[in-house]
């Protein structure tokens, strides 16, 4: 048996409190304990509270002295797309110059340019690419990730794709948790509706016959799959007993979050063009909203998802880097902190539950994962400040001190 004891954080933010994803003002709850200490065994949580009492238990125990650090969970970002060739420098500088996303995609950027590089690539380029980025994500202090599929729109290239997450899974320290998103965009070389068949009657029995992926997602959106479309997808995907996502509203406002509420979805992803009936809807139907401040910046757009009318209406909000070459380059969930107190007037508190117990809860891990209380696993940083609110106010900094998942120090 391994065991661990943490000393002497300045604090110990545990995010303890109901075994439920967190509304109104539980968002602000960090349950804090000042001077606070663990003890681990076996990966595990097995005490939490101030240091002296850890102290007093603490055996043969490792000590970790965190010197009068932060100590907090470790992020869980619920919205990535990981697995992809090549990047979109081209797209970046377009934008520079202020074409807009559509229009570089129509031009021959935007998703498709990614689609193309990642079908040329093997499974082993796909991999060494994918643990590199892996490895950014555990230097941020993010130790789980969700991934999408989506970069390969042919049955061949999306398990491909799903292949490489589940191999990435046992070469990285990085949780993975995969989501098939066929439905990304509609290949060049088939009709929106020939595709979507494709999608239904042979991806889906592949991914869930090789249980490749837990969640559905659909980029619900014009130009990519309309809604009846993406109902027809999610209603097939949740048929095999997949959980659902869905890129909804991001470009304009086609009715996407009422669809997820529609389909009862664990959550509805961007948002930033959702209306108040959206959110009335997503609240009615307990639906999780996903908000991607990154993309909305990097897209060079002011226009961020009403995070402050989603909290009034009691909806669980979730924060996550959208991380992907094109609109969301980044795998700084402290960046994306940032962008949520300053666009989008969140507190740092609920910033920190949106990016931690929550984002937990949307993963169906809200049991294992997200809070540090006995019983979870022992997935924290030490971060090189004293106080949580350091980690979105000095912007662009990198402030992890080291990063532990199951008891290891891995960064
Ligand atoms: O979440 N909106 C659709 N998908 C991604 C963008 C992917 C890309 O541009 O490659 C997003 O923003
Ligand atoms: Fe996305």
């Amino acid at each position: 048996m391994s065991s661990l004891a943490v000393l002497h954080a300045a604090q110990l933010v545990t995010l303890t409190g109901a075994k439920r994803a967190r509304i109104g003002p539980e968002l602000s709850e960090l349950g804090i304990i000042s001077d606070g200490g663990m003890l681990i065994r076996d990966g595990k949580l097995e005490r939490v509270g101030l240091s002296d009492e850890i102290e007093k238990n603490i055996g043969d125990a490792e000590v970790v002295d965190a010197g009068g650090r932060a100590v907090m969970p470790g992020f869980v970002d619920a919205h990535t797309h990981l697995v992809f060739a090549g990047n979109r420098l081209d797209d970046f500088e377009r934008r520079s110059r202020g074409e807009t996303y559509e229009q570089i995609a129509k031009a021959g950027g935007g998703i498709w340019s990614t689609v193309q590089k990642t079908r040329a690539a093997s499974e082993v380029d796909l991999l060494a690419r994918a643990t590199k980025y892996a490895t950014w994500f555990l230097r941020c202090g993010t130790t789980t990730v969700e991934a999408k599929s989506g970069y390969g729109l042919t049955v061949e290239d999306e398990l491909k794709i799903l292949r490489v997450m589940r191999q990435l899974k046992q070469e990285v320290r990085l949780e993975i948790v995969p989501t098939f998103l066929g439905a990304h965009a509609v290949p060049r070389e088939l009709s929106p509706d020939e595709y979507l068949d494709v999608v239904v009657t042979e991806m889906l029995p592949h991914v869930t016959a090789e249980k490749l992926a837990e969640f559905c997602d659909v980029f619900c959106e014009r130009g990519y799959f309309d809604i009846d479309q993406s109902r027809k997808i999610l209603s097939a995907a949740k048929k095999v007993g997949l959980s659902l996502r869905g890129h909804v509203d991001q470009l304009t406002n086609s009715g996407g979050a009422k669809l997820m509420a529609e389909m009862s979805a664990t959550t509805a992803d961007h948002l930033e063009q959702t209306d108040e009936q959206g959110i009335a809807a997503l609240s009615k139907a307990n639906v999780q909203p996903v908000l991607l401040p990154g993309s909305v910046y990097a897209l060079g757009s002011s226009r961020y998802p009403r995070a402050r009318e989603m909290i009034e209406a009691g909806l669980a909000i979730v924060l996550a880097t959208d991380f992907n070459p094109g609109s969301s380059p980044t795998p700084s969930m402290p960046m994306v902190l940032s962008l949520a107190c300053t666009q989008m007037k969140m507190s740092p508190a609920e910033a920190i539950t949106a990016s931690t117990v929550n984002a937990a809860y949307s993963l169906n891990r809200g049991d294992k994962i997200g809070c540090l209380e006995p019983g979870k696993l022992a997935n924290f940083v030490i971060f090189d400040c004293e106080d949580y609110r350091e980690l979105a106010y000095w912007f662009g900094m990198p402030q992890t001190h080291s990063v532990y998942v199951r008891g290891d120090c891995i960064v």
